[in-house]
């Protein structure tokens, strides 16, 4: 097949990641019989420092143009907090542009990484799970603003946004072990016992197979340390997904080796690790490319339906993970690690 794939490598250890991503979707097509278009954008604080904004129209016209959009990390010291222009907004800007509501955030325990979290393995074996956090709503969108010595922060959510991203989740525990846990603090949130409501009766009456329960969202934090494996999809809102996507990372081992995807109502996409820029370790070549190989697997999946070759790629990496392939984030002590393109070629090696 033909497609056109943008890449934005972004600040940070992005291009570093992205790079390797780029070689397997090379492979890939190569020897698949694909052709792929694969389109570089400046995104973020690059994109800033070249020309004021995190998202210029024509990386944004590149971006709803092509059938896929795979992200390195965006952000860095450099545009911190007091910065006049920060790349932060932009990811927003383009999240909301693209339409892409429902994040999906998958946590698979390779049992080659059992030893590597810091988390007991008895726990961690065999954890499967799925989060699907709504991305375009919420307190991330709300109105904001400081007004003397007051900032407030407004978190909105209409019913059809939660029936949207319900549906998505409902979808895709159908295809699983059928089972929603919906997170919300609806003891004290008004928001929150509006997706209680309609993520139920959205689940009772177009999902018969499929089971919710709710859980508040600091319960939900401990269980998913405690008992992590009694979890299948975890439906829930833009900043409790945040916050709860990074904690579930720890179950694998490391941030590093975890994919997302970034969906709407079409086949498009938007592919990120969910890793940050990790400005400390730029540059030097250390950087953990497995969660931006995965999240290339689940663009080839989601937006261009080409699910053998991202199991190509997912088991590729699981190969490599078992032969002892392991960067420094997940050697404690930073003992044997691979560098990003060596742990990169082993990946494909494996392919
Ligand atoms: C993420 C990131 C972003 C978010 C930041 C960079 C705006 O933390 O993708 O999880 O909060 O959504
Ligand atoms: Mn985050």
């Amino acid at each position: 097949m033909k497609a056109r794939i943008a890449i934005l490598a972004g600040d940070g250890i992005g291009p570093e990641v992205t790079a390797e991503a780029v070689k397997v979707l090379q492979i890939i097509a190569g020897r698949c019989g694909h052709e792929f278009e694969l389109e570089a954008l400046p995104f973020g604080g690059v994109a800033i420092d070249a020309y004021g904004d995190g998202l210029p129209p024509h990386t944004l016209e590149g971006c709803r143009s092509a059938d896929a959009v795979l992200l390195g990390a965006i952000g860095g010291p450099k545009w911190g907090p007091d910065a006049p222009v920060r790349p932060e907004p932009a990811l927003l800007r383009l999240r909301a542009e693209l339409g892409v509501y429902a994040n999906l955030r998958p946590i698979k325990v390779s049992n080659a990484l059992l030893n590597d979290s810091p988390l007991k393995p008895e726990i961690i074996e065999g954890v499967d799970l799925l989060f699907v956090r709504e991305l375009t709503g919420g307190i991330y969108f709300g109105r904001k603003g400081l007004e003397g010595d007051r900032a407030f922060d407004e978190c909105a959510y209409t019913v059809s946004e939660i029936e949207r991203i319900t549906r998505t989740a409902g979808i895709l525990a159908k295809a699983r072990r059928g089972k929603i846990t919906q997170v919300d603090k609806s003891n004290v949130l008004e928001t929150s016992k509006l997706w209680r409501r309609v993520s139920e009766r959205v689940i009772r009456e177009e999902f018969p197979g499929v089971s919710i329960e709710h859980m508040f969202v600091d319960a939900a934090s401990m269980h998913l340390l405690r008992r992590p494996r009694d979890f299948d999809v975890i439906l829930t809102e833009n900043l409790f997904g945040d916050i709860l996507t990074d904690e579930g990372a720890m179950l694998a081992g490391s941030l590093g080796v975890l994919p997302s995807a970034a969906l709407g109502t079409g086949a498009k996409g938007l592919y990120e690790p969910i890793h940050g820029s990790a400005p400390d370790i730029a540059g030097r070549g250390i950087a953990n490319p497995t969660g931006t190989i995965l999240s290339a697997a689940l663009l080839l999946r989601h937006s261009l339906g080409l699910d053998a070759e991202a199991q190509q790629i997912e088991q590729a990496v699981e190969r490599a993970l078992t032969n002892g392939a392991k960067t420094a984030d997940l050697t404690s002590g930073g003992r044997d690690a691979l560098s990003t393109e060596a742990m990169g070629a082993a990946i494909r090696q494996a392919l």
